[in-house]
């Protein structure tokens, strides 16, 4: 099963992107967990590109979109709502054939982050995404400063997050 992660943050010691490291390691075996790092070269969306010939760094991320089972995000929040980087990835999603129905889950890295976290799933649900509820939960990372292996190595977290996973793969199993 092809997993794709998209983390919202470009920082280089974001936890966001440090949580889907930790996920990549917490992943049932047969998976093959796939980080898309193209948003920092993402055109800013503009229908008059949204053409039958679009850029290719949008061609390159529908791509990777149609040839996964299941997407697997994890955003900041920054002003009560998601990354800009991250809602502009989305927005060129919006008219693409392959977005329709993917199996999605959300992983909100803070206990804070509700606003963002909320916008998400307004939107994803908006795109006709499959929102996996049982599977997108919140980590409580929020004054923790925890890098990949720390995520990993703590019980309760590494718990949290295996299970959630276990959930995303059982769901895209069962609507497959
Ligand atoms: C410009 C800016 C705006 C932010 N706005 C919010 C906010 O509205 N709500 C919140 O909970 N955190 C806010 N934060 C905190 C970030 O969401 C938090 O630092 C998060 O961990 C960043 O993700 P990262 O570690 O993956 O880079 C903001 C941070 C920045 C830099």
């Amino acid at each position: 099963m092809r997993i794709l992660t998209i983390s919202g943050s470009l920082r280089t010691k974001s936890s966001n992107t440090a949580v889907l490291i930790a996920a990549a390691r917490l992943a049932p075996p047969d998976w093959e967990v796939v980080h898309y790092d193209g948003l920092a070269n993402l055109p800013h969306f503009n229908p008059d590109m949204d053409t039958d010939r679009p850029p290719p760094q949008v061609l390159a991320l529908r791509e990777q979109i149609g040839l996964c089972q299941g997407l697997l995000l994890c955003s900041p929040e920054y002003a009560r709502g998601v990354a800009g980087t991250l809602k502009n990835a989305l927005d060129w999603l919006v008219s693409s054939l392959e977005f329709p129905d993917k199996p999605v889950a959300l992983i909100n890295a803070s206990q804070r982050a509700t606003s963002a976290d909320a916008h998400l799933r307004l939107t994803l649900t908006t795109m006709s995404a499959q929102l996996i509820e049982a599977a997108s939960i919140t980590l409580p990372l929020l004054g923790r400063n925890l890098d990949a292996d720390g995520i990993v190595s703590d019980n309760v977290l590494s718990e949290q997050l295996r299970a959630a996973l276990d959930c995303f793969a059982h769901a895209i199993a069962v609507n497959r």
